[in-house]
């Protein structure tokens, strides 16, 4: 490869290494989404589905089960799971968080209503549950109903702690977990538990999704305040908009003088902002190196996933999900 070719994207080489699966999991995703009833629920799904995303969920579901030696037809129904409830939370998350913009399109919530994204967002994940019941593996089962309270209650601890300036980085670390890294990590391990590997490679499963679900989400916190718009399909500064109190602003409050303090205390707890006051956030995130050790700490949980990935045996899926825990930080560069 010359050196101006540029490397493919790990999600984009799994795409290519796993396209008779993932495209199952996509017919299965289109023949779900639909309703007979109520055509909204098409219009909504389509708009989102169309848009794509990168499917990183699925991918790591089939790939964990493909890589454990799995040969049966179910690693589909639950690839498809995954996706159905990531898909669900982002309506809703969208909702919550008044977002504009996803997958470089305008939001549900803009272009119809917060209730048409609420409701649709419910019918997917009844889809959801419907889905991972048809594989008949309860311990399966076990896993993905509860990734799906998790990822409820993650969203709820962030409504409350968010906006708080006592927030430690130890309540972000089981937002994040909540939030994201429990999809991540039940993606990852149902692969595993449906091939019927031993404990000890699930385990080593479910300690990659869990890591590289919380790199991810630390990335994309910083990527809030350092990232493009045009490749993350996102707005930047959403988060302190939000007055959304992420890994970045946690580390900043922390070495504050007081007039810091003042600062994020009317912009992120009392929500009074004005003109500049974003990128003065960003001139104290530099200034106190909250940005550098925010990518540090990313660093480090890629590092976790990486050498949990090393205990699942050799083959060229492994090396791509040890590439992948890469990428999800080489985007902060
Ligand atoms: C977005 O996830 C939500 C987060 C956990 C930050 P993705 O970045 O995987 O979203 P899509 O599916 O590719 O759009
Ligand atoms: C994403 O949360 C996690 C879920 C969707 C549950 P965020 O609110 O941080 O993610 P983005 O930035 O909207 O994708
Ligand atoms: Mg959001
Ligand atoms: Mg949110």
């Amino acid at each position: 490869m010359g050196l101006d070719t540029p490397m493919k994207k790990p999600h984009d080489r799994l795409a290519e290494m796993l396209d008779q699966d993932m495209a199952e999991v996509n017919a299965l995703i289109r023949q779900r989404m639909a309703s007979k009833h109520a055509p909204r629920i098409p219009e909504v799904t389509a708009h989102l589905v169309d848009a794509g995303g990168k499917r990183l969920r699925p991918l790591l579901t089939l790939a964990s089960a493909r890589l454990c030696g799995y040969e049966g037809p179910f690693h589909v129904h639950l690839a498809a799971t995954v996706e159905f409830i990531h898909t669900a939370t982002l309506l809703h998350d969208d909702v919550v968080d008044e977002s504009r913009q996803r997958r470089g399109r305008p939001t549900a919530n803009l272009l119809w209503d917060n209730k048409s994204s609420v409701l649709v967002g419910d019918y997917l994940f009844a889809r959801a549950f419907q889905l991972m019941v048809e594989p008949g593996n309860l311990r399966v089962l076990n896993i993905l109903s509860n990734a799906a309270a998790t990822i409820a209650e993650g969203e709820v601890l962030q409504l409350t702690a968010a906006q708080d300036l006592k927030t430690t980085e130890e309540i972000y670390l089981q937002v994040v977990r909540g939030k994201t890294a429990a999809l991540f990590s039940a993606a990852t391990e149902v692969g595993g538990v449906i091939a019927g590997v031993d404990e000890g490679l699930i385990q080593a499963l479910y300690t990659y999704g869990d890591a590289l679900g919380i790199a991810f989400q630390i990335a994309d916190d910083l990527l809030d305040y350092q990232g493009d718009s045009k490749t993350t399909g996102k707005n930047v500064g959403d988060d302190f908009r939000e007055r959304k109190l992420t890994l970045p602003v946690i580390k900043a409050i922390a070495a504050a003088s007081e007039d810091e303090r003042a600062f994020w205390k009317r912009t992120i707890e009392k929500g009074d902002q004005r003109d500049g006051d974003l990128e003065h956030a960003l001139d104290l995130l530099n200034r106190h190196g909250a940005l550098a050790a925010t990518r540090d700490d990313a660093l480090e949980w890629a590092q976790t996933a990486k050498i949990a990935m090393r205990a699942l045996p050799a083959s060229d899926l492994r090396e791509v999900l040890i590439e992948l825990a890469d990428f999800v930080v080489a985007r902060l560069y």
